[in-house]
């Protein structure tokens, strides 16, 4: 904190005007069999922690701690190799495969029945994917059968046999995994994804009407088949699905105003793909709307050494991959998607943090060792917890800020949710100057009488800090002293690259 001249910016919180739910979807996660987010991530047979299951209760705890809602499943890149058969059944009789997609091998530990018993301890919605790369309608719709009929079929009957006597009664399900990337294994031309994905939908929900089927959209918004991609998948395949994927990774490369604009970055996707969607609706004249799973999205330093996969003749189990370390400013930039999740949540119905342990993830642990969390986490679980009822539709007024490559964003990005039932209100913001403190200015008067609950800012003069296993709660969110509210209005400053949560209670 400490700008002399700080910037004065302007919202207007009013509980009639609404965008949407919040939902709880939006706090999902994803767990791939990548590196140590399964094996020595949530499974650890031999640590002191583990569970008679093999699951590390530090692990399980730390996810609840987080407020994580629905977790993605298996992929990722490894889907589109995934055989979901070797998965199942006595541990003993499980083949080791080569994981192409990550160049690994996988044990096959833990499979469909592990996760969904960890699903179940960890109170999660799981989130199914389906192979579509190396495989087809037949297998998925095989998986389907093991995983939502009761009984009195060879597949059902199989997973009684395993240990699960009712269906899992899964409802979401990914028809493959970034299939519009030529680094996918069994990637496609839009039109071939777009039949597969189709039929593939269709006979699923022959098995099962209840689903929810998400279509893969664009791997990136730099793809340069985003767009038509869009438009060329749900034009075969809109009446079947009911999302589309968006995935979106921020990297730092060293500009940090720039960093700081990814929220702005996802916001323009967003619209972009909302765009692509209307246009399919309309065309076909339908009624249906189809919305968006934003089911990868975080800081990823993609281009660092930590993601580069093993090569040649090394195939390791559980290899360290992509165990990248947040800073302060990653978990501001963090705080900030979730606030543009949030505001775009009459079109954004779900959403999952890529990933939950260890690969790209707010949990890290060690093996046979301590867990410990990383930056990021403190913005998603605060989040989590304390948004609720709707989403309000702020009138903003922000100074703007440019980067190097990103010109005129807001400096302020924010977002207020509005609990009816409980009187509360919470705002969150960001402010994404690395320069300029932020005066925030909050019109308050048509939410009633209320009284500041709890104001948290996250900050560090050092935005570069990072938490470790040693020292991981050194810089954490701290009241902000500076909240003052006073007959309608509440003023609050708001340090450059900082995450703040206001919360209120209708007195
Ligand atoms: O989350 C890491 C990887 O990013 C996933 O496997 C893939 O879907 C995406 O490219």
């Amino acid at each position: 904190m400490g700008n002399a001249e700080a910037a004065a910016a302007k919202i207007t919180v009013d509980p009639v005007f609404i965008v949407g739910p919040v939902r709880r979807r939006t706090f999902g996660a994803f767990v791939e069999h990548l590196g140590r987010c399964v094996y020595t991530g949530i499974f650890e047979p031999d640590h002191a922690q583990a569970d008679e299951d093999g699951f590390r209760k530090d692990v399980l705890e730390l996810t609840r701690e987080l407020g994580v809602s629905t977790v993605r499943y298996p992929g990722g890149n490894f889907v589109s190799g995934y055989r979901w058969e070797d998965g199942v059944g006595p541990v003993e009789n499980r083949p080791a495969r080569l994981d192409l997609a990550w160049h690994s091998t996988d044990p096959n530990l833990v499979g469909v029945d592990e996760f969904m018993k960890w699903s179940a301890k960890a109170g999660v919605e799981p989130m199914m994917a389906v192979n579509l790369g190396t495989r087809g309608t037949q297998e998925a719709v095989d998986l389907l059968e093991y995983c939502n009929i009761d009984g009195g079929t060879a597949r059902s009957d199989e997973r009684r046999k395993n240990g699960a006597e009712d269906g899992y009664g899964i409802k979401m399900w990914c028809l493959g995994n970034e299939m519009d990337g030529p680094w996918q294994i069994g990637h496609k031309k839009a039109p071939e994804y777009a039949r597969l994905a189709t039929e593939t939908g269709r006979a699923m929900r022959m098995v099962d009407s209840d689903l929810e089927l998400v279509v893969c959209g664009s791997s990136s918004p730099g793809m340069d088949t985003f767009g038509e991609w869009e438009r060329v998948v749900l034009s075969e395949s809109y009446e079947v699905v009911d999302l589309i994927s968006a995935h979106q990774y921020f990297e730092d490369f060293g500009d940090l105003q720039e960093h700081l604009s990814a929220g702005h970055r996802m916001d323009a996707f967003i619209k972009d793909i909302v765009a692509h969607i209307d246009h399919v609706k309309s065309v076909k004249k339908s009624t249906k709307q189809v919305n968006i799973s934003f089911d990868e999205w975080n800081v990823w330093h993609m281009s660092r050494a930590e993601s580069k996969a093993p090569g040649g003749k090394d195939w390791p189990v559980a290899p360290v991959l992509l165990e990248d370390r947040y800073t302060v400013a990653d978990a501001v930039v963090v705080g900030d998607l979730l606030i543009t999740l949030l505001r775009n949540t009459d079109r954004v119905h779900s959403a999952s943090l890529a990933q939950l342990v260890n690969v790209i993830a707010p949990i890290m642990t060690e093996p046979g060792g301590r867990s410990w969390k990383q930056t990021s986490f403190h913005p998603f679980a605060l989040t989590s917890r304390y948004a609720s009822g709707t989403v309000l539709n702020l009138a903003v007024e922000s100074p703007l800020v440019s980067s190097e490559k990103t010109k005129d964003f807001a400096a302020l990005s924010a977002v207020a949710t509005f609990n009816e039932e409980t009187g509360e209100a919470v705002v969150f913001a960001v402010n994404r100057s690395i320069e300029q403190d932020l005066s925030l200015d909050v019109a308050l008067a048509a939410l009633g009488n209320v009284k500041v609950v709890e104001a948290l800012s996250y900050s560090n003069k050092d935005p570069y800090w990072q938490a470790t296993a040693d020292d991981s709660t050194s810089v954490v969110p701290v009241a902000n002293g500076s909240v003052k509210l006073d007959a309608g209005r509440l003023t609050a400053e708001l340090p450059a690259t900082s995450w703040t949560m206001i919360r209120l209670n209708l007195a």
